[in-house]
């Protein structure tokens, strides 16, 4: 069975991320199991004077059991959501991402600049972008109905193809 820890760059249970995230939870491939981490608001402010305290000991080791890690995130301000961005930098000195196979959904009203700025962050700390399993969800709103079901076929289609280009990644 292929594991996947899938991080949500919004705190909000009902965003279009999270939203994102509960519908690929019944797209994933055979064999593949996605786990939602709902633990990024709860992660205290980086600071690499301190010891890890136990939360981020049991979030390095959540990605560190994942076969990989697929993120769904808004874009926030032209750049990455804050929670998102100081979750990512608990790992940096750890090496959690280090080789991992990693898939990016940004989904936002636009997003182009907080994807590219999630990719470069992602290429710092060495994870394995998979090239098939990057997507943009420009105006995501649109595409969700009012019960939070994906209503474009084509962003079905498109997640579909990240999960699987994401587990075939982790098998080779
Ligand atoms: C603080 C804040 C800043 C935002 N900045 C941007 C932005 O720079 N670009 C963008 O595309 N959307 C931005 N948005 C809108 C989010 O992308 C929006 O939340 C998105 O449509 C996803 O909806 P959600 O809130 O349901 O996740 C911002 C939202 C918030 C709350």
């Amino acid at each position: 069975m292929t594991k996947i820890l899938a991080i949500p760059g919004s705190l909000r249970s009902g965003s279009s991320s999270n939203q994102v995230l509960k519908a690929a939870l019944s797209m994933a491939p055979p064999n593949v199991s996605i786990e939602i981490y709902d633990g990024v608001g709860t992660l205290p402010h980086f600071n690499d004077e301190s010891n890890a305290p136990e939360a981020i000991v049991a979030f390095r080791k959540k990605i560190k059991g994942a076969d990989a890690v697929l993120i769904c995130t808004p874009e926030y301000a032209f750049g990455v959501p804050g929670s998102l961005k100081n979750a990512i930098d608990w790992t940096v000195g750890s090496g959690e991402f280090v080789n991992k196979p990693v898939a990016l959904v940004t989904a936002s009203s636009q997003g182009e600049k907080g994807h590219a700025a999630l990719l470069l962050i992602l290429t710092a700390i060495s994870a394995r972008i998979v090239p098939d399993a990057t997507l943009l969800i420009s105006f995501v709103r649109a595409k969700l109905d009012a019960s939070g079901n994906i209503s474009d076929p084509k962003v079905v289609a498109d997640i579909k193809r990240v999960l699987l280009a994401l587990s075939i990644e982790v098998r080779n």
